[in-house]
């Protein structure tokens, strides 16, 4: 179902009130009052992990904000300021492009792929003040390479460039988090090369600013469906909130130089629920448009979706997920979507 542009419909009409296929009233953005400040969110130092004199500490760390919230600064990355730029700048440079142009990356019908919006299922479903476009990158095989812009002239080669370092970094970030929760040997090599080789997918946002943003969603609460997603800000406009365990929404600031890990249900899954995959959102705002890159990434399809073999046996705690293949976990996600719930909790 083709969908206006949020973005357009700024640009051209000015509105001065959400319109109603917007209004998300139902959301109660109202609970913006139990929003907090970004204190107490964990920040982790990827140098001191792969320093062996740090390590054990930051490991402590890292288990602790998994735990905790499932969502964390990384800083330290590694990954170089101009590589960051060069993407930073091209999504910016997509956005800003006429609308014509844009479209001729739009999606095909039936396709997420491409310029657009997500999951637009109905004429009269509620719209999130939010477009993207969305681009499958790894393996290489799966790049529906019509779909990538053209213009800006450098947008590919950023994002070619800029996937491939999120893919060295997540390898890296897999193998700390198995090593925060307790995994080694064999079973961390075969996450760290499924991560490897798994899916890649990239979804850059942009959210125009809003005349009324306690009305109206960026993106609506959910928990991602990923092994693990990057999130990158290009700017320093705060949009991100996360869920804490006492249901509070936290904002998630802008920092720059670092790069937010979440983690996404496989990891909630294969922790046997240890680390969770926190429900988040983007909230827009009345002044400023936010331009934000999600890079999320799934283990290998040969790899079950399952606890931890591991861990079960470290624990000798029983399964609280049920193991599934790869195309059934999906199949779940895509069954049970709209009520937004962890697909598979034995009962
Ligand atoms: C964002 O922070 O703009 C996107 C968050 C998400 O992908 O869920
Ligand atoms: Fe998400």
């Amino acid at each position: 179902l083709p969908v206006p542009s949020v973005q357009e419909l700024v640009r051209q009409q000015r509105p001065d009130a959400v319109p109603p296929r917007y209004l998300r009233d139902d959301m109660v953005m109202g609970d913006r009052r139990h929003q907090e400040s970004s204190l107490g969110l964990p920040c982790i130092d990827l140098g001191k992990l792969m320093d062996p004199p740090s390590r054990s500490a930051e490991l402590r760390n890292l288990h602790s904000a998994c735990h905790q919230w499932g969502l964390f600064l990384l800083v330290n990355h590694g990954v170089s300021d101009e590589g960051m730029r060069m993407m930073k700048e091209n999504v910016q440079g997509f956005f800003e492009l006429p609308y014509c142009e844009k479209q001729k990356s739009a999606q095909r019908p039936g396709s997420l792929e491409g310029y657009g919006q997500a999951f637009v299922t109905s004429h009269d479903q509620k719209l999130e003040w939010n477009d993207m476009i969305f681009l499958r990158c790894f393996p290489p095989d799966a790049r529906s390479l019509e779909l990538w812009p053209q213009n800006p002239p450098e947008f590919r080669m950023a994002l070619e460039k800029y996937s491939e370092y999120m893919r060295k970094l997540v390898v890296a970030v897999v193998k700390y988090i198995g090593m925060a929760l307790g995994i080694h040997q064999g079973e961390l090599d075969l996450q760290m090369r499924s991560f490897g080789e798994g899916k890649c997918e990239v979804r850059m946002n942009y959210y125009p600013a809003c005349p009324e943003p306690e009305r109206a969603i960026g993106l609506s609460p959910h928990a991602d469906i990923s092994g693990i997603t990057l999130l990158t800000e290009c700017g320093n406009i705060p949009g991100l909130q996360v869920l804490s365990k006492d249901n509070r929404w936290v904002t998630v600031p802008p920092v720059p130089g670092s790069i937010v890990v979440n983690l996404g249900q496989i990891m909630e899954v294969y922790s046997n629920g240890t680390y969770r995959a926190p429900d988040h959102r983007a909230v827009v705002n009345e002044e400023k448009e936010r331009v934000s890159i999600a890079t999320f990434f799934y283990p290998g399809s040969s790899l079950l979706v399952g606890p931890s073999p591991q861990l079960l046996a470290a624990t000798g705690l029983p399964p609280i997920y049920r193991t599934l293949s790869d195309s059934e976990y999906m199949q779940c996600f895509f069954n049970r979507k709209l009520d937004n719930a962890v697909p598979f909790i034995d009962t």
